[in-house]
Order: structure tokens, then C-alpha cells, then sequence
């Protein structure tokens, strides 16, 4: 499958026993529930694509994959390539690197966590800039009110990246790591080497921590025009959907649409696009992908 130069492999982790959402996440994980007109996992899935990342694994636990796979296929209807991996047990974000090492074969890679919603119009150029970096990692932080809640950069007075810490009680700097990450070759044995935390899991601040500690973390912010949310929480994911509906029904624009996605970057023709949106033909969804494909 041809790629763009920059391009790498890229997981996306929809895993998770969804507690913060129970009981919605009774009968399936939070990543498929809708962030307003479409599943919560088209939004970090369209954040990758929009970087040009073509070669996807969706980790998921075992009863959710089978409901993965039917959504999104093998990925060829969107000119991509979906594999699949379970993770039995919730042991952490940085076990994504160990589950995927096989597929990574080596390779350099891109993780997401499936419960994280980016917007903005300068976000696939700053990604894609980081990824033509072999080496290392690269985390991207943007400035939240109530950064306890994540991992946090602990500046020095210079303005150098001295540490991160998760979820501290009183937090260095208002800059939280979101769950985007760009890691080299290494990332799954170092991954491996961790020590699992309190919590019994493998810890991803533990595995940026150590590409830190090697000299080999750029810590890229995020701007102010960029928009950032998690949907762990009933709010969380209210928020982050009244931000989508404000965002579409303004500009008459739709965010997070693999298949909007793939046709503009040339992965799939117009046929494909009107075929794709033919079944949708009575919705929205499916009158705005009508309308792109229109002369
Ligand atoms: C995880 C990470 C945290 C990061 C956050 C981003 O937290 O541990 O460092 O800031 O994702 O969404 P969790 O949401 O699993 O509590």
C-alpha cells in the first residue's frame, strides 16, 4: 500500500473497563458510544489519517472486538488497513506497545488513545512535522484548567521539560500530555522493561519518562486554536459533543469523518465516496458526503 513519505503505523488503544461511564458502558466500551453524530473512535482514528497513517491496529478487549470489526472492517472501504489485537485485562496504555509489537515489526509508530478528540487546523501539519523524527518520541501537550487529572509537564524556569508526572495532586504547570504519541523503534522494549505502578498498570508517563531520561523527548505544545478533549466522564463526553455539534452545525463542515478523510487525501475516488454515502442518503452524515461528491 503506497504511504506518504513521513508515514508510520499507527495503534489506536479502545480498551478499558469504561467505569466513569457505567452504566453506558454496560454492553460495549465507551469507544464506540457517539461523540454526537458518530462513534467516539473516528475521531482519533480521523486525527491519524489526517497524518497519513494508513496501517492502523485497534486494540480492544476481547468481547468488544467482534463490534470493532464490524464497524470498521478491514479498513479497504476507506483506503486503509485495519488489524486487530484484545488486551484481556486494563494493564495500562504502554502494554499497547508490547501488544502491537509484532505488527510494528520494527517500525516507528503513532499510539492513540480512542477516547481523545482533536480539532484544529494546524494539528496535522505539527503531527506530521513530528513524525519525519526517527528518533525518540514526542508528546503533544496543550494547556487545560485542571491538569490533576493527567500527565503534566513540570518545567524548568528555562522552559525545559525537567519532568512529568501523572495525575499529581498539586499539578507543575497547567500543560497536560494528551493521549497522542509519536515513538521510535525502541518503544516496545522499552515498554516492556517497565515496572508495572500501584495500579497494576504499565504506565505510558513511565515510558515517556524514560525517553525523557534518555535525552530523546520532544514535548510538542499544542496551540491555543487547538481544541482537545477526553471523554472519560458523563460531562467530558457532553462537552466534547456539544463542541462538535457548535463546530458542524456553524460551518455546515463535519469533523471526524474517516470517509470525508479519505477522499480528500485521494485514498478512495468520488465512486467510492457516493457508494460509501449512498446507504446514509436519508441522514446528515450521509447528505454532507453526497454533497462533497457533488460536481
Ligand atoms: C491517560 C494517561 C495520561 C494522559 C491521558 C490523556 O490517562 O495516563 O497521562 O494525560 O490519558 O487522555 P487516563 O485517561 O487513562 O486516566
Amino acid at each position: 500500500m503506497p504511504s506518504s513519505r513521513s508515514s508510520r503505523p499507527g495503534i489506536i488503544l479502545a480498551g478499558g473497563s469504561g467505569t466513569r461511564l457505567a452504566p453506558a458502558t454496560g454492553a460495549f466500551c465507551k469507544q464506540l458510544l457517539p461523540v454526537f453524530d458518530k462513534p467516539m473512535i473516528y475521531y482519533p482514528l480521523s486525527t491519524l489519517m489526517l497524518a497519513g497513517v494508513r496501517e492502523l491496529l485497534v486494540i480492544t478487549t476481547p468481547t468488544d472486538a467482534p463490534l470493532f470489526e464490524r464497524l470498521l472492517g478491514d479498513g479497504a472501504q476507506w483506503g486503509v488497513h485495519f488489524s486487530y489485537a484484545t488486551q484481556a485485562q486494563p494493564r495500562g496504555i504502554a502494554e499497547a506497545l508490547v501488544i502491537g509489537e509484532s505488527f510494528l515489526a520494527g517500525r516507528a509508530s503513532a499510539l492513540v488513545l480512542g477516547d481523545n478528540l482533536f480539532f484544529g487546523h494546524d494539528l496535522p501539519t505539527l503531527v506530521q512535522g513530528a513524525m519525519v523524527r526517527a528518533r525518540g518520541a514526542t508528546v503533544f501537550v496543550q494547556q487545560v484548567a485542571h491538569p490533576e487529572a493527567y500527565g503534566v509537564v513540570d518545567y524548568d524556569a528555562e522552559g525545559r521539560v525537567r519532568d512529568i508526572v501523572e495525575k499529581p495532586a498539586v499539578a507543575p504547570s497547567r500543560w497536560a500530555v494528551t493521549g497522542l504519541y509519536l515513538y521510535d523503534a525502541d518503544a516496545p522494549a522499552l515498554a516492556r522493561s517497565l515496572v508495572p505502578s500501584g495500579r497494576q498498570e504499565l504506565e505510558i508517563t513511565d515510558l515517556n519518562r524514560a525517553y525523557l531520561q534518555r535525552g530523546e523527548l520532544t514535548v510538542a505544545q499544542m496551540g491555543r486554536g487547538a481544541a482537545w478533549y477526553d471523554t472519560g466522564t458523563p460531562e467530558a463526553l457532553l462537552e466534547a459533543a456539544q463542541f462538535v455539534h457548535a463546530l458542524e452545525s456553524r460551518q455546515g463542515l463535519r469533523i471526524g469523518c474517516p470517509e470525508e478523510i479519505a477522499w480528500r487525501q485521494g485514498w478512495i475516488d468520488t465512486e467510492a465516496l457516493q457508494r460509501l454515502a449512498h446507504p446514509m442518503r436519508h441522514n446528515g452524515y450521509g447528505r454532507y458526503l453526497l454533497g462533497l461528491a457533488a460536481p
